[in-house]
């Protein structure tokens, strides 16, 4: 159907060759951009945009409210489409003509999720206009060969555009991280040696994460005999045999095995860990030992509740214990 010949022509931004209006469009305020162009061309304009064709802008009530209706429309399937739905993708949205009931349920199901937003509708086509040509059918015969309209009727369509781009950015940014770390990880990059430092951040952030977890993880009730002097010389005797002098020395300072300061990080200086932990949190840690360090779990090692606890009544008096006491408590009879 050729428009017909009383037509008015949409008016256009100038542009340029090649570019189109590509510099009337505003990357940062599109919305913004365009209501500015409408105070200047009027309520109907046309914008050329290279790689995507002719747009036109309609954003008064009486432009927008007869594109809103879309009886007046009708969908165009291309060759594309016309096959895929040949096959098993079958008739739906995208694939069916606008007469088709598919297309209808498919359409009712999405209208709703539109209709407060920006509409576009893409290869428009004016309906063949039975009682001779006005208002709608009028300007659907502009739009022919057009590649889409657009109405920005509701401002809310632009704050959601730009926040479903920017959760795309961010989950198309995750993707490719999780990629780089497969790669870094699993194809050997990774330096998984002891002598291999960590990044700063990354051992500080481990020796927090253990500090919480002890804090949180230690609640047990101690027994009441704690501090009672038998308690302490036992848990000095089971401490220098069952294995944590090697690792944390005693109190004649730097008796520990040579090995140990291989190990990373290095074993806590008990001394200091009597005064900063709790009994609970201290027994909650030998019992359990502490991920990514050499800390062993002493509970899964078969060591009893009991002998622990006397290892902690021993480590809480450490401070305060003699090279001379620790020795005699120690050597057996
Ligand atoms: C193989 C070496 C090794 C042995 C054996 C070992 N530890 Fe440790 N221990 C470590 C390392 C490594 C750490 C982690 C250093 C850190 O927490 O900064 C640690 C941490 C600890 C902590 C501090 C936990 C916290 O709150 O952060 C305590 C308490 C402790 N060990 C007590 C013991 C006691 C008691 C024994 C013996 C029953 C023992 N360890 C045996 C290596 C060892």
């Amino acid at each position: 159907m050729d428009p017909a010949p009383n037509l008015e022509s949409i008016p256009h931004p100038p542009g340029h060759m090649l570019v189109g209006n590509l510099f009337d469009l505003d990357a940062a305020h599109p919305m913004e951009g365009l209501a500015a162009l409408a105070r200047k061309y009027g309520p109907i304009y046309k914008l050329e945009v290279p790689g995507r064709g002719s747009r036109i802008i309609a954003s008064s009530f009486e432009f927008v409210d007869p594109l809103c209706d879309e009886s007046g429309f009708d969908k165009k399937v291309g060759a594309g489409l016309t096959q895929l739905a040949a096959g098993p993708a079958g008739r739906g949205l995208f694939t069916s003509e606008t007469q088709d009931p598919n297309w209808r349920e498919a359409h009712n199901v999405l209208l709703p999720a539109f209709q407060h937003g920006r509409y576009a509708y893409s290869g428009l086509d004016p309906q063949p206009c039975p009682g001779g040509c006005s208002g709608r059918v009028r300007f659907a015969a502009h739009l022919r060969g057009r590649a889409s309209v657009e109405s920005f009727t509701d401002r809310r369509s632009t704050a959601g555009d730009g926040s479903m781009r920017f959760l795309a950015l961010i989950g198309a940014l995750a993707i490719i991280a999780a990629i780089g770390a497969a790669i870094y990880f699993f194809g050997g990059f990774y330096n998984v040696g002891e002598t291999a430092d960590n990044p700063a951040i990354v051992d500080w952030a481990l020796a927090s994460v253990r500090g919480a977890s002890v804090v949180a993880h230690g609640t047990e009730t101690p027994p009441a005999n704690l501090d009672d002097t038998e308690t302490v010389k036992a848990g000095a005797r089971i401490y220098a045999t069952i294995g944590c002098v090697n690792c944390h020395g005693g109190p004649p300072d730097a008796n520990w095995a040579k090995w140990s300061e291989g190990l990373k990080p290095v074993p806590a200086d008990l001394k200091v860990m009597a005064k900063e932990r709790t009994a609970s949190q201290l027994f909650w840690a030998i019992k359990n030992g502490i991920k990514f360090t050499g800390m062993p779990s002493f509970g899964l090692a078969g060591a009893p509740d009991q002998d622990i606890w006397s290892v902690v009544a021993f480590v809480k008096k450490s401070p305060s214990v003699s090279d001379d006491e620790y020795k005699a408590w120690t050597t057996p009879p």
